[in-house]
C-alpha cells in the first residue's frame, strides 16, 4: 500500500494481463458477523484484509469470539468461533469501528438485541453517517440505544434490552437512506426468532436491493431462510437458528472489479495481450455490482465471462455516452462517471442519492474532481451529468483530492489514460486501504506508461549522503529505489568469494559471474545473495574498496547496465550512484549531484559504520575516501562526474538531510504540471 502524501501516476498508454481481486468487503464483514453469531467454528477463505474487516475482527475478538489467526494472513483461511447466539452475562465493551458502516450498523443491531453495555465509536466521518432509522426500528422491539453525540448519528451507547413489550406487528424500517439498516435487522433478528416468526416491513422505496440480495444469500448459507415478499416484507421463520456452514469462500469484490473492467474498456491492448482477465468473480456473482458489466457493455466495453472470471477489452472507442438509472449499482456507478470522461457525449447517472451519505458526499466529490480534469459537470440531489473535455487541449493535469474515500482514489487513477498525455496526482493514496490496499500496485502490474517511467538520479561521491537522500525521496514519492553502489559491492563480494582476483585481466570472468547471481533487494532494505542476507557484509570498508576496484572494469559496468535499467518501473524510480545521470538513465527528467568535502564525508561514513556496529578509524577512512575518489574520478569507464544537466547540492555537514530531501522534492515538483501540492 502506498502511504505517501500523494501518488503521481504517469500518463498511461495501454494495459493487459491478468488480475486476482481481493475478497468483497460487503461479503467479508457479513460473513464475519454471521460466523460470530453462529454456534461452532467457521473457516473463512479469501477474506478481504482491509481497514473495515480489521475493525470488525477487533470488535468480534473484544466480544469474546475466537479469531484465529488474529489477522488476515494472505492465502490462509481464518477461523471464527461463534458466540452461539448469546453473550456472557454482563458483557461490556467500547468498540472502535473506524469509518466502517458495514461494521457499525450490523454490530449495533446485533449487540442491542444480544444485550450488554457497549459504546460504539469511530472516526469523525462516521459521526456524520446516519443511523437513526436503524435505532428507531430497534427501539420498537425494546432495544435501548442512546446517542452520545448528535441525535441520529454515532457514537452510540447500548444498554441491555427490555423485550417485555415485544410487538406482534411487523417491525418497520426505512429503506430509502441506507440498505444497511435492513441488512442489520435481517442479521440481528434471527436471534429473536426461535419461538416466533418476525416480520420486517420496509417503509419507503428500498434502495440498493442488490446488497439485500447478498444478505439473504449469506443468511441462507448460515441456516436462516428469510422469505422475501417483493422487497417490501421479509419474514424470518419461527425456529430460525444460526448454524455455521463449516467452510465458506468470500467472492472477490465486484465493485473492485469495476476498475479493471473500466481499464479493459478504456486502455488500448498491450502487445500480444487480449485485454484484462479478472479472476475471483464472474458473471454468476451474488453481488449486485456485477451488473456493472451491463452498463460497461452499454458504454462499449467488450466483456466475456464464466463462473469465476471476466475478460474485458476495448470495444467501441471512444466509449458511448449513456443515460442510466444506477440505483442497482450505487458503488460501481462511480466508475461509470470516470468512463464518461472518455465518451462521445454527455453521460447522465441517475437515482444515486445514496452517494451523498457514503464515505463522503460522492456526488459533490466526483463533480469537483472531474471538473479539475476539464470535464463539464452538472450535479443534482440524485444525479450527476458529465460532459468530457472537448478535446485533448481541454484536459488539465489535476491533483485529485480523495476525501478519505477509496472509490474516488481508484476511479480517478483511470484518468491517466487521457488523450493529453498528462499525469494524474492522487492525494492520500492510502485511502484505498478500506477495500483494496494493493490497488495501485495491482494497477501498475497491468499498465504501460506512454513514456518510460520517470527517474530521479542522485549521483555523487561516496559518503556524500546520496543513499540516505535517495531513500527518503523514494519513500516520499512512493518510487522504487536503485542503490547501484550495492550492485558493485555485491559483485566485489561475489568475485572475492569465488576466489577471482579483482584484476583487470579477470574482468570478463567477473562480468560473466554477474549473470549467475541471484540478487534480491527486500522491501525492508535488506540485500540477499542466493538467499543469504549480505546487507552487512557489503557495507564494510573492504567491500567498498573491492566495489571501487571492480567498478573500474568496463566489462563489469556493461554487465550491470541492463540490470540497473530494469529497476525502472511505475510510478517511478530514484536511482543513486555515480553514473545514473550520465550513463544509465541519460533521459532522466531530474538529475541531482550531491557533493561534500572529503572531511565531512569521512565523518559521515565514520558515524554510519559505528551505527552499524562495524569498526572504524577516522585516519584510515580519510585515506580510503581519497583513494576511492581518485579511482572513481580518474577511471576511463564512466568516471564520477556530474551530468551536464545535473542540479548541484552541497550536502555538507551544516545542512540537514531533510533540507536536501526538500530541495530534491521541490525540484521534482517544478517539473510536474500540477499546481504546487
Ligand atoms: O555508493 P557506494 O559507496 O556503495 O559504491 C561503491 C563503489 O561502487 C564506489 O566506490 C564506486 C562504485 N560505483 C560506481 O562505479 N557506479 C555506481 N553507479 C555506483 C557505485
Amino acid at each position: 500500500m502506498y502511504t505517501t502524501e500523494f501518488l503521481d501516476i504517469p500518463h498511461l498508454a495501454s494495459a493487459g494481463g491478468s488480475v486476482q481481486l481481493p475478497g468483497s468487503k460487503s461479503i467479508s464483514n457479513r460473513v464475519l458477523l454471521l460466523a460470530a453469531l453462529s454456534q461452532g467454528t467457521t473457516t473463512v477463505h479469501d477474506l478481504l484484509d482491509s481497514d473495515d474487516t480489521r475493525v470488525m475482527l477487533d470488535a468480534l475478538h473484544a466480544l469474546g469470539c475466537g479469531v484465529e489467526p488474529r489477522q488476515v494472513v494472505p492465502g490462509a483461511p481464518l477461523r471464527i468461533t461463534g458466540l452461539g447466539g448469546k453473550l456472557p452475562a454482563g458483557a461490556a465493551a467500547t468498540l472502535f469501528l473506524g469509518n466502517a458502516g458495514t461494521a457499525m450498523r450490523p454490530l449495533t443491531a446485533a449487540l442491542a438485541v444480544l444485550g450488554g453495555d457497549f459504546e460504539m465509536t469511530g472516526i469523525a466521518r462516521m459521526y456524520e453517517r446516519p443511523i437513526g432509522d436503524l435505532v428507531d426500528a430497534l427501539r420498537q422491539l425494546g432495544c435501548r440505544i442512546d446517542y452520545l453525540g448528535s441525535t441520529g448519528y454515532p457514537p452510540l451507547k447500548i444498554a441491555p434490552p427490555d423485550f417485555s413489550n415485544f410487538p406482534d406487528v411487523p417491525i418497520q424500517v426505512r429503506g430509502d437512506v441506507s440498505s444497511q439498516f435492513l441488512t442489520s435487522l435481517l442479521m440481528a433478528l434471527p436471534l429473536l426468532a426461535q419461538e416466533r416468526a418476525i416480520t420486517i416491513e420496509v417503509v419507503g422505496e428500498l434502495i440498493s436491493k442488490p446488497y439485500i440480495h447478498i444478505t439473504l444469500e449469506l443468511l441462507a448459507r448460515f441456516g436462516i431462510r428469510v422469505v422475501n415478499h417483493d422487497w417490501q416484507r421479509f419474514v424470518i421463520p419461527a425456529g430460525s437458528r444460526y448454524q455455521s456452514p463449516g467452510e465458506i469462500h468470500v467472492e472477490a469484490d465486484a465493485s473492485s472489479a469495476s476498475y479493471f473492467i473500466a481499464l479493459g474498456a478504456i486502455a488500448a491492448g498491450a502487445d500480444g495481450q487480449k485485454g484484462i482477465r479478472i479472476e475471483g468473480v464472474g458473471l454468476d456473482s451474488i453481488q449486485g455490482d456485477i451488473r456493472f458489466v451491463d452498463a460497461a457493455r452499454a458504454m462499449g466495453a467488450d466483456i466475456s465471462g464464466g463462473p469465476n472470471w471476466l475478460q474485458v477489452q476495448r470495444g467501441s472507442w471512444p466509449l458511448k455516452a449513456i443515460d442510466l438509472d444506477c440505483n442497482h449499482i450505487p458503488d460501481a456507478a462511480m466508475t461509470l462517471a470516470v468512463m464518461a470522461l472518455y465518451a462521445d457525449g454527455t453521460t447522465t447517472l441517475r437515482n444515486i442519492a445514496s452517494w451523498r451519505v457514503k464515505e463522503t458526499d460522492r456526488i459533490a466529490a466526483m463533480a469537483a474532481e472531474a471538473r479539475k480534469l476539464g470535464a463539464q459537470v452538472e450535479e443534482g440531489a440524485d444525479f450527476i451529468r458529465i460532459t468530457p473535455p472537448a478535446d485533448a487541449s481541454a484536459w488539465r493535469a489535476a491533483s485529485i483530492h480523495t476525501y478519505d474515500d477509496h472509490r474516488i482514489a481508484m476511479c480517478f487513477s483511470l484518468a491517466a489514460f487521457n488523450p493529453a498525455w498528462l499525469p494524474v496526482r492522487i492525494q492520500d493514496p492510502k485511502c484505498v486501504g478500506k477495500t483494496f490496499p494493493d490497488y495501485f500496485e495491482t494497477l501498475f502490474t497491468l499498465v504501460q506508461p506512454s513514456a518510460a517511467a520517470p527517474v530521479i538520479c542522485i549521483d555523487g561521491p561516496t559518503a556524500s549522503g546520496k543513499g540516505t537522500v535517495a531513500t527518503l525521496v523514494a519513500q516520499r514519492l512512493g518510487f522504487a529505489l536503485l542503490d547501484s553502489g550495492a550492485l558493485y559491492r555485491i559483485t566485489g563480494l561475489a568475485a572475492s568469494r569465488a576466489g577471482i582476483p579483482l584484476e583487470e585481466a579477470q574482468a570478463e570472468r567477473i562480468a560473466a559471474l554477474i549473470g549467475t547471481l541471484d540478487i534480491v533487494f527486500t522491501p525492508d532494505q535488506r540485500v540477499l545473495l542466493g538467499g543469504e542476507d549480505i546487507s552487512l557484509a557489503i557495507r564494510t570498508e573492504e567491500a567498498g574498496m573491492n566495489a571501487s576496484r571492480v567498478s573500474a572494469f568496463p566489462a563489469v559496468r556493461q554487465a550491470l547496465l541492463q540490470l540497473q535499467r530494469d529497476f525502472r518501473r511505475l510510478p517511478g524510480l530514484v536511482a543513486d550512484g555515480r553514473d545514473m545521470g550520465t550513463t544509465i538513465f541519460p533521459d532522466a527528467p531530474l538529475k541531482v549531484f550531491l557533493s561534500a568535502s572529503v572531511e565531512c564525508r569521512a565523518q559521515r561514513r565514520f558515524k554510519q559504520l559505528i551505527d552499524k556496529g562495524l569498526s572504524a578509524n577516522m585516519h584510515d577512512l580519510l585515506a580510503d575516501l581519497q583513494a576511492r575518489d581518485a579511482r572513481d574520478t580518474q577511471r576511463s569507464a564512466s568516471p564520477l562526474q556530474p551530468a551536464e544537466d545535473a542540479l548541484h547540492w552541497d550536502n555538507s555537514a551544516e545542512r540537514t538531510v531533510e533540507q536536501a530531501v526538500q530541495q530534491v522534492l521541490a525540484w521534482w515538483q517544478q517539473r510536474q504540471p500540477f499546481a504546487s501540492a
